[in-house]
């Protein structure tokens, strides 16, 4: 058995995230954990609201909320909303927790035991109109590496490349918008990453496996020489996690708070010891400390692009440079964009679909069927209303739900609702069993690779299997004059639905259970022996026939959502 920890990027606590966040890290995140507990591994699968920093107080402030009870509201929205695609964490924690505080002013204070934080006396902008500094996405301007006019203060969305407020060029305050601003001196921390850039270094470059869209990111601001600068971990705000050295003061930082993206990456720790508190693990550590049992875990990230830099550079600075035996991140799965209907999905301009009202026009399974089999890998990938309908239609009603129906529908009305008897397996049998057998083997290759798409292209591919045999053994011609071979055809063809509710279960949890629930199959087990599996739904078992697996969708429903989703959400 292996023990497998996944984290997926922790989503910003201000409002509900769209689909292309979904596909981006929380989905193939799941994927992947859903696979490896259906393998009998034992799995941490860990998440979390990313609730500090200026996201959250500005949209606190837009919803005229305290910061605090924001954050309490919309962690409850959000986990809902998780739970209604089905996303299996082991926890969803926050990063306002006392457990994130504790091991982020710990952190800081190895960091600094190390040597490895300056204070430094640096100019930050000052906006007269709001009376206070506008640090990271309080300022927005002009990005000067690629022109881009709505760069906030940390980072270009468009760029990826990391930023200081005073980079930008004709800055103005996101809370005014007031461009009458002052740099001003002020006090702040630094982690001195820069020393460790060889480390980093000689680390990436054993992670040959890694996606090259994670190595490329990471080796772009290792090498063009400004990626690694020494970076301010300290900010002036009210929301945070205060500056403190472990749990002693900090002179000269009172009134300060880390920076979000120092606080958020030790969720990931700090989510699992809030899992232990809550009662529902027991040892936090042995998946976290590589001296307390967490040596011989596989641990795997899934984040959009944009994260990459974050955590291939400035996570490891901060848990190589604690000199503490952390666990390091094995695995890096990152995606490209998911765009909507020609152009992007946009939190801030509300367009695209999200996730609340996905859930409210179908269920989970098509979703997470259409995002994960189009998983953006390789480069952006696109969602538009014709091809959604087009692709969900075959693949789910079809191909998948077409065959579940026939068969069963045909065995109850020729043979009663328990499996019928019939001979042995024909040519045609054991060809299906070996067309099987090798597909089943790449399927489990591409998901042990976490090659997403290439594992829905293949699971399609073993639904396709059952249909092709269907039509080819045509067991309701075969019926009139060989009762006992027809037999024999829908007694593997129930097994084949016993199988698919097995092996269905991380892209289409809920489909899955029905099937297998259907079939008599109330425990997941994975077909490790196929020909044992095959035989799993035994002559005599009594089975139903599950009504309306998946609807099609029409074109007057594709129209209607097209035109309900055109335009941008309040
Ligand atoms: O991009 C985002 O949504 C960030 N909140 C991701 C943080 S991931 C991690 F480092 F915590
Ligand atoms: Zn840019």
């Amino acid at each position: 058995m292996k023990r497998i920890l996944i984290t997926s990027a922790i989503p910003y606590i201000n409002g509900i995230k769209h689909l292309g966040n979904l596909v981006g890290s929380q989905l193939p995140a799941d994927l992947f954990a859903r696979y490896h507990r259906a393998r009998g591994n034992e799995v941490l699968f860990l998440c979390a609201t990313d609730e500090h920093g200026t996201p959250a107080e500005l949209a606190a402030a837009k919803a005229g909320k305290p910061v605090e009870e924001y954050c309490a509201d919309m962690h409850a929205v959000q986990a809902k909303i998780a739970e209604g695609f089905r996303l299996s964490f082991d926890h969803f924690g926050r990063s306002s927790s006392a457990q994130n505080k504790e091991l982020t002013q710990y952190f800081a204070g190895c960091l600094a035991d190390q040597g490895l934080i300056a204070e430094v006396d640096e100019q930050q902008v000052y906006s007269h109109a709001d009376g206070r500094f506008l640090p990271d996405r309080y300022i927005e301007g002009t990005c000067p590496n690629c022109g881009y006019d709505k760069a906030r203060g940390d980072q270009c969305e468009n760029c990826t490349k990391q930023l200081e407020p005073t980079d930008l060029i004709e800055p103005r305050s996101a809370v005014s918008g007031s461009t009458d601003l002052e740099v001003r001196n002020t006090r702040h921390l630094y982690l001195r990453q820069s020393s460790l850039r060889q480390e980093l270094s000689d680390w990436i470059a054993q992670k040959t496996d890694w996606p090259v869209l994670t190595t490329s990111i990471a080796k772009k601001w290792l090498n063009d020489g400004d990626g690694l600068q020494d970076r301010g971990i300290t900010r002036d705000l009210d929301w945070g996690v205060p500056v403190r050295r472990g749990n002693a003061p900090w002179p000269g930082m009172e009134g300060k708070v880390f920076y979000v993206w120092f606080d958020a990456p030790i969720e990931y720790i700090a989510s699992a010891r809030e899992w232990v508190d809550a009662g529902k693990g027991d040892d936090w550590q042995r998946w976290w400390r590589t001296d307390k049992g967490a040596e011989d875990v596989r641990y795997v990230q899934f984040m959009g692009k944009d994260n990459v830099p974050f955590h291939t550079l400035s996570f490891p600075a901060t848990i190589l440079g604690s000199r503490e035996p952390w666990k390091l991140v094995d695995y890096i799965k990152s995606f490209n964009y998911l765009n909507y209907d020609g152009g992007q999905f946009s939190t801030s301009q509300g367009r695209g679909i999200f996730m609340d009202q996905a859930l409210e026009i179908l269920p989970p399974d098509y979703w997470r069927w259409w995002l994960l089999s189009h998983a953006p890998e390789t480069s952006d990938s696109e969602f538009t209303w014709d091809n959604f309908q087009a692709d969900v239609n075959k693949d789910l009603a079809d191909v998948l739900g077409n065959f579940v129906s026939r068969v069963t529908k045909f065995c109850r009305s020729k043979f009663g609702e328990t499996v019928p008897e019939g001979g042995g397996y024909g040519p045609r049998e054991t060809a299906l069993i070996a067309d099987l057998q090798n597909r089943l083997e790449s399927y489990q290759t591409h998901m042990e690779a976490v090659e997403v798409r290439k594992s829905a292209a293949e699971l399609r591919a073993i639904w396709a299997l059952g249909n092709e045999y269907l039509q080819a053994a045509e067991p309701w011609a075969v019926y009139k004059t060989n009762p006992e071979e027809a037999a024999t055809i829908i007694r593997l063809s129930l097994n084949l639905i016993g199988l698919y509710g097995q092996i269905s279960a991380p892209f289409i949890p809920d489909a899955a259970q029905t099937l297998r629930q259907a079939m008599g199959q109330t425990d997941p087990l994975w077909p490790e022996d196929l020909n044992q599996a095959l035989t799993r739904c035994a002559v005599g078992d009594a089975f139903n026939v599950p009504e309306n697996l998946f609807g099609k969708i029409t074109d007057e429903q594709r129209n209607e959502w097209s035109q309900r989703f055109s335009g941008t959400r309040p």
